[in-house]
């Protein structure tokens, strides 16, 4: 017995009871006392401990949560980077940096927060307009708010893209069936500029592959043709595919590339 006080004694810090209190951010019971630091070099040093308060518990796995997060950003941002089509320009493109020339354009931008806060996955837009009034650039930022929310997203020129299946894609080694296969996952898949393709039955036939697969999820089409020209370059039936669960948002106004003046 007195050799087991004697541990204790060595092994435990002598400590005072100060008091109990609730943690006002944790919420636990906490009880705080006073140690006297039994060995080492600041041997006979006091502190004073919280014990029960799992605040710092609670940070760490806050930390870990927001690393976790980042990590998972990071990942939508690699696919997004690896796979996707848009020129320079764009890649500045956000919805805060995207300034409405008319009212129209408002309202198109209006339209497309509603259709970011109420993203459902599903839900498919279709831009129409005239060149320059900001379809690719609002798509573009779309994507970017959706990243943020851990969605997979992807930005494909149609244009660029069937010329890059046709050759190696991106020059990167990507494969047309690994680009198919995420063109199929991703939880916005944006088609850019269909109709500037080249009008031919192989490019036809591969936008409706790749309709064929989004079937389901949320896809936003960008173009500059009317639904009579949509109508008779893809087709009845698939033009009335294109339309299945799309919101239509007319986007017309001067074009922002001739802004720049000389
Ligand atoms: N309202 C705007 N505010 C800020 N930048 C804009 C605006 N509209 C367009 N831009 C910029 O102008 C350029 C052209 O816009 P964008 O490519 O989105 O046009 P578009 O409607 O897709 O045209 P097109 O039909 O020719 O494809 C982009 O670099 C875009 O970032
Ligand atoms: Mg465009
Ligand atoms: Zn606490």
């Amino acid at each position: 017995m007195k050799s087991v006080d004697m541990i204790n004694q060595i092994t435990k810090p002598k400590e005072r009871f100060i008091k109990e209190y609730v943690c006002p951010d944790c919420n636990m019971t906490v009880t705080q006392k006073e140690l006297v630091i039994p060995m080492g070099p600041r041997k006979g040093e006091t502190v004073v401990a919280n014990y029960g308060c799992v605040c710092a518990d609670i940070k760490l796995a806050e930390e870990a949560k927001k690393q976790r997060k980042q990590l998972q950003n990071d990942k939508m941002k690699q696919l997004f980077d690896y796979y996707s089509l848009l020129n320079g320009a764009l890649q500045e493109a956000t919805l805060e940096n995207y300034e409405p020339t008319s009212k129209e354009l408002a309202k198109a931008k209006r339209d497309i927060e509603s259709y970011i806060d109420n993203f459902d996955g599903k839900e498919n837009l279709l831009l129409h307009g005239g060149y320059g009034t900001g379809k690719s650039h609002l798509s573009v930022a779309v994507t970017k708010k959706l990243m943020e929310q851990g969605k997979e997203c992807l930005f494909l020129s149609l244009p660029k893209l069937l010329t890059k299946i046709k050759e190696t894609y991106n020059n990167k080694g990507v494969t047309e069936d690994e680009l198919l296969e995420v063109i199929k996952r991703v939880d916005l898949l944006v088609l850019d500029d269909l109709g500037a393709e080249h009008n031919t039955d192989w490019a036809i036939s591969k936008v409706f592959e790749i309709l064929d697969d989004r079937s389901g999820k949320a896809t936003i089409y960008t173009t500059n043709l009317n639904s009579e020209q949509l109508r008779e370059r893809f087709n009845e039936r698939n033009f009335s595919r294109l339309l299945e669960n799309t919101k239509v948002i007319v986007m017309n106004g001067e074009d922002y590339r001739r802004k720049v003046k000389f």
